[in-house]
């Protein structure tokens, strides 16, 4: 096996948890993402694993369900409340990166609240 995959699966195995944020790309999941997520497959190495998706994306539509159904195949720990679709992005966030909208903020403190619940569990 290539390094990187090896050293790729090992991260993913040893953390407590995973937060994966993304944008969406031509109507789907960026490549690099995919290709990372792609390897991972068959090797248990996120079997179990605390997980948050954040799509945060002008649109985000075609590539959030895409990579909810993806990290259902590979059995991540994942549900509704650790995934959230942030469209509109550049509006909600300052140019420094912070964000600015308030519903976002709340739904992200309620994300990170509910994953750290998680990895306590687990
Ligand atoms: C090659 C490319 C394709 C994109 N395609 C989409 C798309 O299909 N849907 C979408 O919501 N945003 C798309 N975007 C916009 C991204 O959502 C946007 O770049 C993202 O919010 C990240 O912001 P940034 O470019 O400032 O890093 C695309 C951006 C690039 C560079």
């Amino acid at each position: 096996m290539a390094e990187p995959v090896f050293e790729l699966r090992s991260f993913i195995k040893d953390a407590d948890a995973i937060i994966i944020c993304t944008p969406e790309y031509a109507y789907g999941v960026p490549g690099q993402l995919k290709n990372a997520l792609d390897w991972t497959v068959s090797s248990g190495s996120f079997s179990g694993k605390p997980t948050a998706l954040i799509t945060a994306s002008t649109g985000g539509e075609n590539a959030h369900p895409a990579l909810i159904k993806l990290l259902g195949a590979i059995d991540v720990n994942l549900s509704e409340s650790t995934t959230l679709l942030i469209s509109f992005i550049r509006s909600k966030m300052d140019p420094a990166g912070n964000i600015i909208d308030a519903e976002t903020e709340r739904k992200l403190k309620d994300l990170f609240d509910t994953l750290l619940r998680r990895i306590e569990l687990t």
